[in-house]
């Protein structure tokens, strides 16, 4: 069924009728109770995929292969150079870790419907959590490890978890990272209360344990008896996963069941050509959208052996470090960002760390989160000699909206593009009225209604903000929030975020948030945060301070506290480290800051000075200002 055609030939059947390409496609999974109606309309009036149907994902994942005769094949290697460990786990070890674990959960209360934060680094723990949650028909919301306790707060007090999941630690190069006091000062200073915490002790650290509320995860598998999967319906929800948006409030998006569950299995196939019984590897964290589809659920849906990796590429304990576990493991096909291969890349130009690894295995090199700069692509091809696939996509959509559609037939690359729209997205580049730009030009990058299976069904108790940040602007299309352009072939070029969202290490973040925090300071009277390019990170974020009449603080005391303001409420990986005292901010008349003039005064990029501005003389001071920290790009 699922052999037909070209890319052409099924986009094309995908456009002609879109309901009759889902149906068939929804038999990629065993469902049940197959669904009869394919799309249709809830109750906000939001399109769904899927509503009568019936399944459920951890039955998928796990149960199904084992029956299926894949019971003793490894569904998940856990490969861990910070602690110098690994362990695999087969198909039916870990349907009955996951079944145990389940019981475990049930036993705390956790009904379908309930929420578990799973605040872990990358042990097999986590999965094994996620898949837990998946089982009873829990929604999870996995927190990524480097966020810190006010970030665990905020999604505590928006999920209203019943149980919260942890580790005593995380291991970062060189040093362990205490998760326990994070989580017992988020749940004191949030306003809602979990009833439980489970916590795995890891042996490089024991966490303090509060009677009547903290449960050990060996006490709590041990007393318990295996659940089985709970049937739900295509559209319950599977997971809320909190993504940065351009205010302070994170934004949990919504992923269902059932649509998640065929759109996993429909990109292993047409996307990445990964088949049951194949290695794959996302070397990404279980806390990001890339670690939930593609470490997690699309390679044990499609029955293939994952690799959870608990590593760096470079310094655990050198840059040859993402090669190895290709070689050891024998990776087809691995994914990561680009960023990652610039850190090796910087530490082992010639990529002497390569040659000393079997690398015959391995297929293709898969890369997204962050635009792929063409030194990164080039190095990256020579050096291994494999294609390199870039693919644009976002939390929001949990798979690629354009790709190379290698499963249906591989296309020509061209550089700088990641190549063309995924069967399922009608994408449409349109001008600020609306209107669809002829080939070439450049706009903002939308998709038009339905969004396929798979994507965001809502932001998790906030439909208005659902419709106000994505749908409102350009009705009958969901806005992406980047911009970019189609070309004559229909490649699509996806030049970089239009709103206050930057990228840091394949790290998304909200830059409104930073100034949030920044403009907390007595001192300051406004700032603003823009993403400023980094050759390593990608971007980095840079704060432009004006001082309150009379501040007495100097530059370097100020930039210590900012540095430390953002890093204890964001986390490190928000990577604040630089602010510039300037004497105005260059504004509107109607006193919009301009933020995007300034990112590009910083980078060295040729900008017009808008004709809405109060005083031009504010872009050189802002320049000069640059210029003497030496933040200039030139
Ligand atoms: N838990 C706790 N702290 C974490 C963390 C985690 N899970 N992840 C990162 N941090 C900390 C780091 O230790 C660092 O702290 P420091 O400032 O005290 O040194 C800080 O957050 C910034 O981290 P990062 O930006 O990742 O920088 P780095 O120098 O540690 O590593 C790279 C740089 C490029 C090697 C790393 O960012 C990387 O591997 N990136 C790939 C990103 C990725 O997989 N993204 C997912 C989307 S595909
Ligand atoms: P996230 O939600 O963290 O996956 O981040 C999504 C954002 O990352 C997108 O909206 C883009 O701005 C950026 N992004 C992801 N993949 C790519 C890519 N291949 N090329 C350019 N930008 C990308």
């Amino acid at each position: 069924m699922f052999e037909t055609s070209t890319y052409q030939e099924q986009y094309q059947q995908f456009l002609d009728n879109p309901e009759v390409f889902w149906r068939e496609q929804a038999a990629r999974i065993t469902w049940y109770k197959q669904p009869e109606t394919i799309l249709s309309v809830d109750e906000n009036e939001y399109f769904r995929w899927y509503c009568d149907g019936e399944l459920n994902t951890s039955y998928l994942c796990l149960d199904y292969h084992v029956e299926q005769g894949r019971g003793d094949q490894p569904a998940l290697i856990y490969d861990s150079p910070v602690t110098n460990s690994k362990a695999s786990f087969t198909y039916l070890e870990l349907r009955d870790q996951v079944a145990h674990f389940a019981g475990g959960l049930k036993n705390l209360g956790v009904q379908k419907g309930d929420r578990v934060v799973i605040y872990m680094p990358m042990v097999p723990e986590a999965v094994v959590a996620m898949l837990a949650c998946a089982r009873l028909g829990a929604i999870h919301s996995v927190v990524f490890g480097g966020f810190a306790a006010h970030e665990l707060a905020v999604r505590i007090d928006d999920a209203h978890p019943k149980v919260i999941v942890t580790a005593s630690c995380g291991i970062e190069i060189g040093r362990v990272i205490p998760y326990k006091p994070m989580v017992d000062e988020a749940i004191a200073t949030a306003e809602y209360k979990p009833s439980h915490v489970v916590l795995i002790q890891r042996p490089q650290c024991q966490a303090d344990m509060q009677d009547g509320r903290d449960v050990d995860w060996q006490d709590l598998m041990a007393s318990a008896e295996p659940a089985q999967p709970v049937a739900v319906k295509g559209t319950d929800p599977l997971y809320i996963l909190y993504t940065s948006g351009t205010t302070g409030k994170p934004k949990g998006v919504v992923r269902d069941n059932g649509g998640h569950a065929v759109a996993m299995c429909y990109s292993m196939d047409v996307v990445y050509n990964i088949k049951a019984g194949d290695v794959y590897w996302a070397a990404s964290d279980v806390g990001w959208v890339v670690g939930h589809s593609y470490i997690v659920y699309a390679p044990l849906l499609t029955g293939c052996t994952t690799i959870l990796y608990e590593g760096k590429p470079v310094k655990t304990p050198d840059a040859g470090a993402f090669w190895r576990v290709c070689a050891e493991h024998g990776v087809k096909t691995m994914f990561t960002a680009p960023t990652a291969f610039r850190a090796v890349r910087k530490e082992d130009p010639e990529a002497e760390g390569l040659k000393q690894y079997d690398l015959s295995k391995l297929e293709r090199i898969y890369l997204a989160g962050e635009r792929l700069d063409p030194p990164t692509y080039e190095w990256l091809k020579e050096k291994t000699g494999l294609p390199i696939i870039d693919h644009w996509w976002q939390t929001e959509t949990a798979w690629a909206i354009a790709g190379n559609p290698i499963g249906l037939e591989p296309m020509p690359t061209k550089a700088g593009s990641a190549t063309v729209p995924m069967p399922g997205y009608q994408v449409q580049i349109l001008d600020e009225a609306g209107e669809p730009v002829p080939a070439g030009q450049k706009g903002n990058i939308t998709i038009k209604l339905p969004l396929p299976p798979g994507t965001l069904t809502t932001i998790w108790g906030n439909h208005p903000r659902f419709e106000a940040g994505y749908l409102n602007t350009y009705p009958g299309y969901y806005l992406t929030g980047d911009e970019g352009y189609l070309d004559e072939d229909n490649y699509l070029f996806v030049m970089g975020r239009c709103d206050d969202v930057i990228n840091v290490a394949g790290h998304r973040l909200s830059t409104g948030q930073m100034e949030e925090i920044v403009g907390s300071h007595p001192a300051v009277a406004e700032c603003a945060v823009i993403g400023v390019s980094d050759a390593l990170k990608g971007q980095l974020p840079l704060g432009l301070v004006v001082l309150k009449d009379g501040a007495e603080v100097s530059a370097e005391e100020l930039g210590q506290r900012l540095k430390q303001m953002v890093r204890s409420q964001i986390g490190a990986v928000g990577c604040y480290d630089q602010s510039l005292i300037v004497q105005r901010l260059p504004k509107t008349r109607s006193g919009k800051i301009l933020r995007r003039t300034m990112r590009q005064i910083a980078d060295a990029q040729p900008y017009t000075v808008p004709s809405t501005i109060d005083d031009p003389a504010v872009l050189d001071e802002i320049a000069q200002a640059m210029k003497t920290a030496g933040r200039l790009t030139t």
